[in-house]
């Protein structure tokens, strides 16, 4: 729903006090400034510096009102259907208390008139005593229909050239989406006065301004990944489970009534390939990858994390359909262990937006370490499925030996990929991939041979000498693994008797 009609039905159902959580005040303004002449409403704001100001011209405003109390004295005592927007009104509230009461006293007289009290304020975090007086409300970033507004606006100027596509101006405008409409300004002007006309080759120059800003917000981070499926050796099951759902954020399955997927969490050994493959399934489904840094959501003053969080997976909801890929999702949370129950709040908040964000962002969590997390973040129903990504069986070995040897450009075939993948049991991709470096290094640099290719002995010698983790902190591993197969989550990988079987069936039919 639109704020506009959001706030017109609080307006008309006689909410007294709601507190609008946004930078873009202007907007927020503009918009009760339209909600009230069709109601036929009266406007005035308040503020520290401005103290009262009329916005619809059926109003004078009340002169020389300074301080909070006393403006809200006079919200009280005026007549009339009022709407008062109090801008930045948090800071009279972190400062007095008797303003905290007052309002709450307000808002239950205000019942019985037709005047509304609205706060702006770019926190989310509302005083306890003040939750159940007031209705919180998020003020989104513009959307498609918005931007365009702003945009036609930007280009209609005199001496504006404009050679866009229709399809390039559609692609502009998604490329503004999360900016707020301030911003979405600044990049679209940006592009139009840097040289030559507006025209299809800018969308690069928004999205990177985009991407700048949104990294400056702190905790996401636009990724570009070049890693395919054909970078990840194994994995069947996961891979198939991505495969099917390929198009599930087109249209056509939306018609079709498909739901579009949570998201899903991996969960296992390190270097067993989970950020990994989060990474290709941006590819894979062609959406946008973000990286939410759980880590980064902590910060300095009281209520900031929370604040932080709401507005990364706000813009998150902004930008989609994407992936949202929050990574080693335990390491917030020890992080923030300690700190009075903060990064467990973060947390609650993030699952709780899980469990009922209703736009298309598809998350992927992963997690190395499962002894830190809180229990509900795994219960059924919060991902579609949780894979748990175990040590890599034989086959499997094999084809992360083919995906790295492939990755440096040797032939395959010059290698006994068998004899290798059973030196390396106990071995996860990342493992394979080091000894394989190593092994390089052995070769290149021989004493007798330097620069020679690197051979299977080599790879040989580089196993001998690298213990898997699997080796030194077999207890940890052990206990993950039997806490995982519990029934906890389902192995992303074929076990060793299917996968022998498929490689039968496939022997089978090459002979044929
Ligand atoms: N299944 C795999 N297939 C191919 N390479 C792998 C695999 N697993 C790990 N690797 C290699 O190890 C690197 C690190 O793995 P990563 O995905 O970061 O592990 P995790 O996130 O599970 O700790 C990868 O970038 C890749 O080069
Ligand atoms: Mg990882």
């Amino acid at each position: 729903m639109d704020f506009q009609k959001e706030i017109e039905i609080y307006f008309r159902s006689r909410f007294t006090l709601i507190v609008v959580v946004s930078f873009e005040e202007e907007r927020i303004v503009e918009g009760i400034k339209q909600v009230c002449e069709q109601l036929n409403r009266q406007l005035l704001t308040w503020d520290h510096a401005d103290f009262f100001q009329s916005v619809t011209k059926n109003i004078v405003a009340p002169s020389g009102i300074k301080d909070p109390l006393s403006a809200l004295e006079t919200i009280e005592k005026l007549e009339g259907d009022t709407v008062f927007i109090l801008r930045d009104f948090h800071q009279c509230w972190h400062q007095q208390p008797k303003i905290i009461r007052k309002l709450r006293n307000l808002a239950q007289k205000l019942k019985f008139t037709k005047k509304t009290i609205v706060v702006t304020t770019p926190l989310s975090q509302l005083p306890e005593e003040l939750k159940d007086d007031a209705v919180l409300l998020d003020f989104r970033p513009p959307d498609v229909k918005e931007l365009d507004v702003i945009l036609t606006r930007l280009i209609s100027t005199p001496g504006v050239k404009v050679n866009l596509t229709t399809q390039g101006r559609e692609k502009l405008l998604h490329a503004a989406l999360g900016l707020s409409s301030n911003q979405a300004q600044r990049v679209f002007a940006k592009a139009i006065v840097s040289g030559g006309p507006l025209d299809d080759r800018k969308i690069d120059m928004v999205n990177a301004e985009k991407k700048q800003i949104i990294r400056e917000s702190g905790a996401l981070e636009f990724f570009a990944p070049s890693e395919t499926m054909n970078d990840v050796g194994g994995l069947e099951v996961l891979k198939e489970w991505l495969r099917t759902r390929e198009q599930a954020f087109g249209n056509e399955a939306r018609d079709y009534g498909l739901p579009s997927p949570k998201g899903i969490a991996l969960i296992g050994i390190p270097g067993t390939g989970k950020s990994l493959t989060a990474k290709t399934i941006a590819g894979l489904w062609r959406l946008p990858l973000i990286r939410l840094d759980v880590g980064a959501l902590f910060g300095g003053l009281v209520g900031q994390s929370e604040e932080n969080t709401r507005r990364a997976l706000n813009l998150a909801e902004t930008v989609s359909p994407c992936l949202l890929w929050i990574d080693e999702i335990e390491k917030g949370l020890s992080t923030g262990g300690g700190d009075g129950g903060t990064s467990l709040r973060v947390f609650g908040s993030i699952l709780s937006w899980m469990q009922e964000k209703t736009k298309p962002v598809f998350v992927v969590a992963t997690a190395n370490n499962i002894s830190h997390l809180p229990p509900e973040l795994l219960r059924k129903g919060r991902f579609d499925e949780i894979f748990f990504l175990d040590l890599p069986t034989l086959q499997e070995r094999k084809e992360i030996f083919e995906v790295h040897l492939r990755k440096r450009k040797r032939v395959v075939a010059e290698y006994d990929i068998d004899k290798l993948a059973k030196a390396a049991e106990g071995y996860v991709g990342a493992e394979i991939e080091q000894v394989i470096i190593d092994a390089m290094y052995l070769a290149f640099s021989d004493k007798e041979n330097p620069g020679r290719d690197f051979s299977n002995s080599d790879v040989l010698e580089a196993l001998k000498k690298q213990v898997p983790l699997s080796r030194s902190q077999s207890e940890a591993i052990l206990a993950l693994r039997s806490w995982l197969t519990e029934g906890r989550a389902q192995s992303a990988s074929f076990n060793e008797k299917q996968q022998a079987q498929e490689q039968f069936v496939q022997i089978e039919i090459s002979k044929n």
